[in-house]
């Protein structure tokens, strides 16, 4: 039995945050972003907009596009690198929003999050004989971002989008193969120090801004390109094709010039790239799915297609995975 996409939907903020608003706040312009990122504009959250309601409007989304009810739901997870709290988990949440009574986890890998919940959500399928798993990658990136740090600030926005996995038979579409990995050596590059065990939060963390997220960019930039592109090539390899089978990359979308190095270095060209960073900046776990819905819904993906989907992030961790688009 294999694991395919059944059904999907996104939902976003209506706010948008542009460079030039960037300009207004921070030591940056316009010219700058866009040729070191490739970011235009950003969505970002209202008060009352969280990583949940984002995440149950995607969810519900993709439940009427798979064409099922919330009951016919056997698992959910979610994706994300920013909880609704931190106590319980944000599935509890969107369960509850979506109606369901089915078991829930979260899915904290950072960047890379919405491929181990697809990887997970579809072993999860085979291993219990489920009808459906809905995979969710949501983020309110905007509230762990420090307003005056311009290496942060200009690149993270908010969004989620859903999948909705139902079983096919093995010669069917789905998850063909993939690859994921952690260098755990790297927690330093990308993280937010205090609220944890190793530095709860206190008046004084607070006072020093470590509640936001830290990055030493340059040093995540050149450990990306490699890490997408081994990945990659391991889940290529694994699901039996090279990169010229590859009908659509899907990255994750960090920067622009990650992703133009990766697909450069894989033989894959801009036409077979997907690339929507220039209206949502990175959205971490909700970037892969994000792109992935917005290409299905513009009709660019067709029954059949393969497509190579690939993150990475804080941890560092990596993840890539290669599917055969079509429902059951
Ligand atoms: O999603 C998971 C992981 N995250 C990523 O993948 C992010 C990876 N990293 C990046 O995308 C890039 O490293 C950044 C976009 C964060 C930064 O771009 P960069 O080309 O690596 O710039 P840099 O950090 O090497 O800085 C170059 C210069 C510096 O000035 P000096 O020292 O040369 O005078 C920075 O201070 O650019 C300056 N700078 C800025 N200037 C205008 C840094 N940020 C900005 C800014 N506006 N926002």
């Amino acid at each position: 039995m294999r694991a395919c996409i059944a059904g999907w939907g996104s939902a976003v903020p209506e706010g948008r945050l542009t460079n030039a608003d960037l300009e207004a706040r921070v030591e940056t312009s316009d010219e700058w972003i866009v040729e070191r990122t490739g970011i235009r504009e950003r969505r970002v959250a209202t008060e009352d907009e969280t990583t949940a309601s984002l995440a149950i409007a995607a969810g519900a989304a993709a439940i009427k596009s798979a064409g099922i009810t919330p009951e016919e739901v056997d698992q959910l997870v979610v994706a994300t690198a920013t909880p609704e709290q931190p106590i319980p988990h944000t599935g509890a949440f969107v369960g509850d929003g979506l109606g369901l009574r089915c078991g829930s986890f979260d899915m904290n890998v950072g960047c890379a999050g919405f491929i181990y919940g697809l990887v997970a959500g579809a072993a999860l399928l085979q291993a219990g004989n489920l009808r459906h798993v809905l995979v969710i990658g949501a983020e309110t990136l905007s509230r762990i971002v420090d307003p005056r740090d311009r290496g942060t600030c200009i690149l993270f926005g908010d969004g989620a989008a859903a999948v909705v996995l139902a079983p096919t038979g093995d010669d069917g579409p789905g998850i063909l193969g993939w690859d994921t990995g952690c260098d755990g050596s790297a927690t330093g590059l990308l993280g937010i120090p205090a609220g944890g065990s190793r530095l709860p939060a206190t008046s004084d963390t607070i006072d020093e801004g470590l509640q936001f997220i830290k990055m030493q960019g340059q040093e995540v930039f050149r450990r990306a390109v490699r890490a997408v592109v081994d990945s990659a090539n391991l889940a290529l390899e694994r699901a039996g094709i090279t990169a010229g089978d590859i009908d659509w990359f899907i990255p994750h979308q960090a920067n622009l010039r990650i992703i133009e190095a990766a697909a450069n270095r894989l033989g894959i060209d801009r036409e077979r790239t997907i690339v929507n960073i220039e209206r949502f900046g990175n959205t971490s776990a909700a970037s892969i799915p994000l792109a992935m819905t917005e290409a299905a819904d513009a009709g660019r993906l067709t029954d059949g297609d393969l497509i190579l989907i690939s993150g990475f992030g804080a941890g560092m961790s990596w993840g890539s995975a290669v599917l055969r688009w079509g429902r059951a």
